[in-house]
């Protein structure tokens, strides 16, 4: 398969099971949503699959290319980007500055062309990458700003700047709709939908449901370490068990 392959994941931390034997697919061309309650392992799956954990069993590998054991750079050279559901930035450089740290990660890769709307997105140079990753997330007008002076939600879109001038074939984003604006998220889920139409494997752990039902082709309930239900976002969220962890939310 063309995307991440997560395969017998596990993760302990003492005698918690953080992680207790999951198997997910985030095929290529689409949006894949890892939901769940708080304490369900979301982030401990996700810092695994980046390399930035370790793990206690399982594989992972992405277009058949198997990255368990991989340092995160090495990762990242193979494809895989990421943003972090605690914002980390250089506060310091400026949002372009932050996004060009990503860009230089590049290795080659064709760029993702929809996205970036390039007759031949090969040509670009890591600038011009920069300068239509900016502007695509509506963030030209900051792009000399300090990144670490702005709100929450900009900063959100700062990061996600930064892995998409990596110009990966595989996307990790947890919580990236938390701290955005109304505007911000409607912005954030059409850039989503033009990524995986583009062919980006997208994996999206989130707490907003509608963000979810907006952008998601695809949702896993994760509870206690497992994966307890997957499907249609809408047919999930609709499940028992989904009502019992999202009682009086949606
Ligand atoms: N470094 C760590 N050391 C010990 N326990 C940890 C560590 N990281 C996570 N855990 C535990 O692993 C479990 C899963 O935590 P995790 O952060 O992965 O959940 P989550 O689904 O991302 O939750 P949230 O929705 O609140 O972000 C929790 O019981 C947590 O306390
Ligand atoms: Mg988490």
């Amino acid at each position: 398969m063309t995307g991440l392959a997560i395969r017998g994941l596990r993760r302990r931390f003492g005698g918690v099971a953080a992680v207790d034997g999951v198997d997910l697919d985030v095929p290529a061309g689409a949006v894949t949503a890892l939901i769940g309650p708080n304490g369900a392992g979301k982030t401990t799956l996700f810092h695994c699959v980046t390399g930035l954990d370790r793990l206690d069993g399982g594989t992972v590998t992405l277009a058949g290319r198997d990255l368990t054991g991989l340092a995160p750079h090495a990762r990242a050279r193979a494809g895989l980007a990421w943003t972090f559901q605690r914002i980390e930035l250089f506060a310091g450089l400026t949002v372009a500055e932050n996004a060009r740290v990503g860009a230089e990660n590049r290795r080659g890769r064709p760029l993702v062309a929809g996205l970036l709307g390039l007759p031949d997105p090969r040509r670009a140079t890591v600038g011009a990458a920069v300068g239509l990753v900016l502007e695509r997330l509506g963030l030209a007008a900051v792009a000399d700003v300090p990144a670490g002076t702005l709100p929450t939600g900009t900063m959100r879109l700062v990061e996600l700047a930064r892995a998409l001038a990596a110009e990966p074939t595989a996307l990790l984003l947890d919580e990236p709709a938390s701290g955005l604006d109304d505007r911000q998220i409607v912005r954030l889920a059409d850039v989503l939908r033009t990524l995986a139409a583009d062919g980006l494997a997208v994996l999206l752990v989130e707490h907003d449901l509608r963000f979810i039902r907006a952008v998601a082709d695809t949702a896993h309930l994760m509870i206690a370490g497992r994966v307890e239900a997957s499907g249609r976002p809408d047919d999930v969220l609709a499940t028992p068990l989904a009502h019992d962890v999202y009682a009086g939310e949606d």
